[in-house]
């Protein structure tokens, strides 16, 4: 099978399309034909080693120390089941699916060999294998945070950062769970944001909603740009701060204002569950959440996506479509 390899970090040039052994399902696996995929910034930041302040050891211990330990990059996938291990009962070869093999990686191939009680779930029939293959990483991201949150009916809510994979996510799924919605980005995605769901867009490069004197039960920071330090005056007493990305200091001040201010801030990975995946599809089937998808490239330019991941402004998800032979 072709499969894009990266045998070192650094710049996408580092990526390889190489042929490979296809794997085989052991007893208890399903080997999947991969149709679609996504290059999402956890592939930007493993592959080049980009990381927040205080992750760069800990992400070269868990990912090879000098090279990256899995050498397929991809984390979430849509395609169909091309055979099973002894044993498998949940699934049957032919059956459409998609799947989230999260820290595993490896969905950059064009077959993949997961566990048949991961994070694997049969594919709704109205559903694209492109939309499919991204629900998963903002999707499940998105909900971990909210439901941390215990984010209620009626709360104002926003999104710093509201156009990349997981803030398009937060946007659509706070909207559904209730809350009002206030989405930050630039000016070429304010409507973009508005069409998810936001009742208000702030446009970052001209506004700063740290210092506009409006206040939030919620917010949700997705670019590192809004710490509790920046933005204490905006959120509310008994207010939660989501920080999906930050770097180590400000976690541990986090854990300190959480347990002095009376607001709390919430940070880390985000964890995905099946029912999640379940949810997700369910809630694209109905059209209640819809993965923005930015771009498609065939495999044979998964430098020229990376490229593109790398410049922080994909608008949702960049899929990578492996039925396109480009
Ligand atoms: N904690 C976790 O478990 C977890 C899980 C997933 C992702 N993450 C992290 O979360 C971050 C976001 O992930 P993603 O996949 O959504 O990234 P992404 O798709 O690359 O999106 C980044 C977005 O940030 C926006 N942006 C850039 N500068 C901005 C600024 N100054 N103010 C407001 N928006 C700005 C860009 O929009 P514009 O073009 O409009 O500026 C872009 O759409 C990544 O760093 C990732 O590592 C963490």
């Amino acid at each position: 099978m072709k499969a894009v390899l990266a045998e070192r970090y650094g710049p996408p040039e580092v990526l390889q399309i190489r042929e490979i052994a296809t794997p085989t399902p052991k007893a208890g696996e399903i080997l999947i034909r991969i149709h679609a995929t996504t290059v999402t910034s956890a592939d930007w930041r493993l592959r080049s080693q980009t990381v927040p302040t205080g992750f760069g050891l800990i992400m070269r211990l868990v990912f090879g120390l000098r090279k990256p330990r899995q050498p397929i990059l991809g984390s979430e996938l849509a395609g169909v089941v091309a055979a099973i291990g002894r044993d498998v009962t949940r699934f049957q070869v032919g059956e459409r699916v998609f799947a989230f093999s999260d820290m595993r990686l490896g969905c950059h191939a064009e077959y993949i060999v997961l566990p048949q009680d991961g994070l694997v779930v049969a594919t709704p029939p109205g559903l694209t294998d492109d939309t499919a293959a991204a629900l998963c990483f903002g999707g499940t991201t998105a909900l971990d945070f909210l439901r941390r949150a215990k984010v209620r009916r009626g709360e104002r809510l926003l999104v710093n950062g509201a156009s990349g994979a997981v803030g398009t996510a937060v946007v659509q799924l706070a909207r559904r769970a209730g809350a009002e919605v206030t989405g930050v980005c630039s000016t070429a995605n304010l409507d973009l944001v508005r069409s998810l769901g936001a009742v208000q867009v702030i446009d970052y490069s001209r506004d700063d909603f740290t210092g506009n004197g409006e206040t939030y039960d919620v917010i949700v920071d997705t670019v590192g740009t809004a710490p509790f330090s920046r933005c204490r005056r905006s959120l509310k007493p008994g207010g939660r701060l989501l920080l999906v990305l930050a770097g180590l200091p400000d976690m541990l001040r986090g854990l300190w204002v959480s347990l002095t201010s009376g607001r709390r801030v919430i940070a880390g990975p985000a964890a995905a569950k099946l029912d999640d995946l379940r949810m997700l599809a369910a809630l694209a089937e109905t059209g209640e959440f819809q993965p923005v998808i930015d771009r498609i490239y065939p495999l044979q330019q998964i430098v020229e996506a990376h490229r593109y991941v790398d410049t922080g402004r994909k608008k949702g998800n960049v899929i990578i479509s492996m039925r396109d032979k480009g």
